[in-house]
């Protein structure tokens, strides 16, 4: 199948499989595989039934986590993205700590951008100038935004940073977010949406991203390697 691919499952159990299909098939090829979690909500329901459904086929200790952005809250706090990742998956699944990169929302926001992007620069390979990613995890605001660059922030796309700060335009709250940059320099990115709320900016973006203005419609890996996991509801504005 080409990219950018759009796969529509028609329940989170399948979207599960074809998501430990995945890593198998990586964990089985490579030494280690470096993933990059998206936050919010929507990542929750589908990490539990990856635990469900494991079974074995996956070497969980090659996996290096780390997130496409944070709140900058402390890590116990109910809004902390890695906070809700080690409940569904990373506990469950016994990710070893040291495999674990969590982004310090507690910390200085401008001091984490740049600690991270260090981290970046020693643990993933630089690749034309970028830490490369395996795999990138991204929501679907919707407003259009992705990891945390919201609309007024689109020249993250543009910056030769590899992390940034940033700010929720309703909440205020500050955000640690990985560039567009980074985002586009992975190898491989997937966009995971579920749910009918987010199905006319699914349309728009997949549709006409011509016509589309929102921080989501950049995302254009330099590998071409863009990847849509959405469930029935989600794509229920696409036409066939
Ligand atoms: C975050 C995110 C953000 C999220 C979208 C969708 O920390 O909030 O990474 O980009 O993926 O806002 O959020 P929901 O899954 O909660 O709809």
């Amino acid at each position: 199948m080409d990219y950018p691919r759009i796969l529509v499952f028609e329940s989170l159990d399948e979207m599960a499989l074809k998501a430990l299909e995945w890593l198998s098939e990586k964990t089985a090829a490579r030494d280690m595989v470096s993933i990059a979690l998206s936050g919010g909500n929507t990542p929750q329901a589908l990490f539990e039934k990856i635990v469900k459904l494991d079974v074995g086929t996956v070497d969980w200790n090659k996996l290096l986590v780390f997130w496409g952005d944070e709140r900058c809250v402390p890590p116990e706090h109910t809004d902390s993205n890695f906070r809700s990742a080690q409940k569904s998956i990373l506990i469950p699944l016994d990710i070893p700590e040291e495999h674990i990169f969590r982004m310090h929302g507690e910390a200085d926001p401008e001091m984490e951008a740049e600690r991270y992007s260090q981290l970046l620069a020693e643990r993933l390979p630089i690749v034309k100038g970028f830490p490369q990613f395996d795999l990138i995890l991204l929501g679907l605001g919707e407003d259009g935004h992705t990891a945390s660059i919201f609309p007024d922030d689109k020249y993250l796309f543009a910056s030769t940073q590899f992390c940034a700060v940033a700010k929720h335009p309703l909440s205020g709250l500050q955000r640690i977010t990985l560039t567009g940059s980074t985002i586009n320099h992975a190898l491989e990115v997937a966009f995971l949406v579920t749910g009918t709320p987010k199905a006319e900016i699914v349309a728009e973006i997949v549709q006409t991203p011509e016509l589309t203005h929102y921080p989501a419609t950049k995302v254009a890996p330099l590998s071409g390697k863009l990847t849509w996991l959405l469930d029935k509801a989600s794509a229920s504005g696409l036409k066939a």
